[in-house]
């Protein structure tokens, strides 16, 4: 995977994604963890592995969390990360590590987070393979990896090939149109984005990028997890930790413990 693909992006992520609500999804994690895992929030190290601009430590750390960590492929999103770290003053250590060198990271956890899909963009078997073999390395023992997927069932039924989204701030303004293909004998979806960025009445700048993502089926993921050496203590739709599984949820959130 070309690390080129956050490259461009990581500058206007934070305004594509405004109004996405991580403060909840923070909450959700911590509920999670609190559940699942007898130590402390202001005792527990926690990575977030593909942290992106790393909104999800910021909230976590608002919640009481004091030893972070973060990693991303895209050398630009950690940029926007560090930088926003170091204006809110808060203590992060990050890192430039893919989930295939993520064993690189030093160190280990007693949390691993990985958020918004992000293991959706590993698309090979042997990387999905390494990366959670990765992740149980850089976990204690007892430890838990708490992530979201893509469920295939609801991919393959009610992906939308042309969407556009448009978000605004008070200096500037993103027209984003993803167009969606799907290869349903790969398992792999493709997603083109065109964006136009402008500032007051004048377009700044205009660009492509294209990800690549793979979809996973309940089996599959499960199969990753117990091969790495996981047992997966939790499973539900992202977001809504006490309601049943419905084979056609979009996102499903896995709790799964280092044995
Ligand atoms: C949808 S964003 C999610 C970012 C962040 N977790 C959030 O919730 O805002 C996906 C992230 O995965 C990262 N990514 C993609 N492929 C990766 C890989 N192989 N290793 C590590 N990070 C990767 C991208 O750079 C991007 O920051």
């Amino acid at each position: 995977m070309s690390t080129r693909q956050f490259d461009t992006y990581a500058r206007f992520y934070n305004l594509l994604y405004k109004d996405k609500n991580y403060k909840k999804e923070a909450a959700y994690i911590h509920q999670l963890i609190s559940q699942h895992y007898s130590k402390k929030q202001s005792e527990l190290t926690l990575l977030d592995l593909a942290c992106g601009t790393g909104r999800h430590l910021f909230e976590l750390s608002a919640l009481g969390y004091a030893h972070l960590s973060g990693s991303d492929i895209a050398k630009a999103m950690i940029d926007v990360a560090r930088e926003n770290a170091q204006q809110a003053s808060k203590q992060i250590d990050f890192y430039n590590y893919s989930f295939q060198e993520a064993h690189n990271i030093p160190g280990k956890f007693d949390v691993v987070i990985s958020m918004f899909s992000a293991v959706n963009y590993i698309t090979s078997f042997e990387d999905q393979l390494q990366t959670f073999k990765n992740i149980y390395q850089l976990l204690e023992k007892g430890g838990i990896f708490i992530f979201d997927y893509w469920n295939g069932n609801a991919v393959v039924r009610d992906y939308s090939p042309v969407k556009v989204l448009r978000k605004q701030d008070d200096q500037a303004e993103i027209i984003r149109i993803s167009k969606t293909s799907i290869d349903l004998v790969k398992q792999a979806t493709t997603v083109t984005f065109n964006c136009l960025y402008f500032e007051g009445q004048q377009r700044i700048d205009e660009f492509e990028e294209v990800h690549h993502l793979h979809y996973y089926f309940f089996s599959e993921m499960n199969n990753l997890l117990k091969i790495a050496g996981f047992n997966v203590l939790h499973q539900s739709p992202f977001l809504e930790p006490e309601r049943t599984i419905d084979p056609y949820d979009w996102n499903i959130s896995i709790v799964a413990q280092k044995v």
